[in-house]
């Protein structure tokens, strides 16, 4: 094949933005230790990440690490990233689990936003209604808020074809993240076809990893951009790993 012939595959290693890791230790079910949370970060450089948004779990039972206990680990993991990592930076974010308090404590300063931007990460219940996900992320829009709902393929009621309620969140401005597991398979058949349905319409605009340890949920990318560069255009890689969150976010 010739030059001209040859499909561009963008080097997106060394630039990927992971928007969605539990790698802060101690503040959720992710990291233990301060130990393991150098081994994710070290995983995660291996695997081409230059960025990541630490986002602990914000769970509505209140038992949450305040934003300057995230802010403290956050500083703490950066100070090990430029020792062995010159190129990594850390940003504080949170996982808030959706409830109505959300976004009062997001104004008060209780729930950190990613890298201190007016972007939220937002899961639900695999099994809340679509309406009930639609008016929370449109109440969290009119408190000033950029929704960016946690990996979409888990939630029962938006994963169905044609993705009429996904669809109708984009154009309302809600972001879509999917976990690289899922593309990879790693979360199962179901998730994985979903997340391969979604890709070919375009409706993902972020890659997240969800890690939450060194081990079987570690930080991987690796697998999953191979997928990606098969299935999807250069231009849509970009996006999806590094170019949407450099662009709104970083
Ligand atoms: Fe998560």
């Amino acid at each position: 094949m010739g030059l001209f012939g040859k499909k561009r595959l963008p080097d997106v290693k060394n630039r990927i933005v992971d928007i969605h890791c539990h790698i802060l230790p101690g503040v959720d079910d992710g990291a233990k230790s301060f130990e393991q949370s150098k081994a994710i970060l070290d995983i995660a450089y291996e695997q081409g990440i230059r960025t990541i948004i630490a986002t602990p779990h914000h769970m509505p039972d209140g038992r949450n690490a305040s934003p300057e206990q995230i802010e403290e680990q956050v500083a703490r993991l950066q100070s090990y990233a430029d020792e062995c990592h010159y190129d990594m930076d850390i940003y504080v974010g949170n996982e808030i689990y959706y409830h109505e308090e959300a976004a009062d404590l997001l104004d008060e300063g209780n729930i950190c936003t990613l890298a201190a931007t007016s972007y939220v990460l937002v899961e639900f219940s695999p099994m809340d209604d679509a309406r009930y996900i639609r008016n929370s992320l449109n109440h969290l829009q009119n408190m000033g808020y950029q929704p960016i709902i946690a990996h979409v393929e888990r939630y029962m009621s938006l994963v169905k074809a044609p993705f009429d309620t996904i669809k109708e969140l984009r154009d309302m401005g809600v972001l879509i993240q999917v976990n690289a597991g899922s593309i990879t398979g790693f979360f199962g058949k179901h998730s994985k076809e979903t997340a391969e349905k979604l890709l070919k319409l375009k409706l993902v605009d972020f890659i997240g990893t969800d890690a939450h340890s060194d081990g079987g949920r570690a930080p991987r990318m690796k697998e999953c951009i191979e997928i990606l560069q098969k299935k999807c255009s250069p231009d849509y890689v970009e996006q999806l790993l590094y170019g949407n969150a450099e662009e709104y976010i970083l």
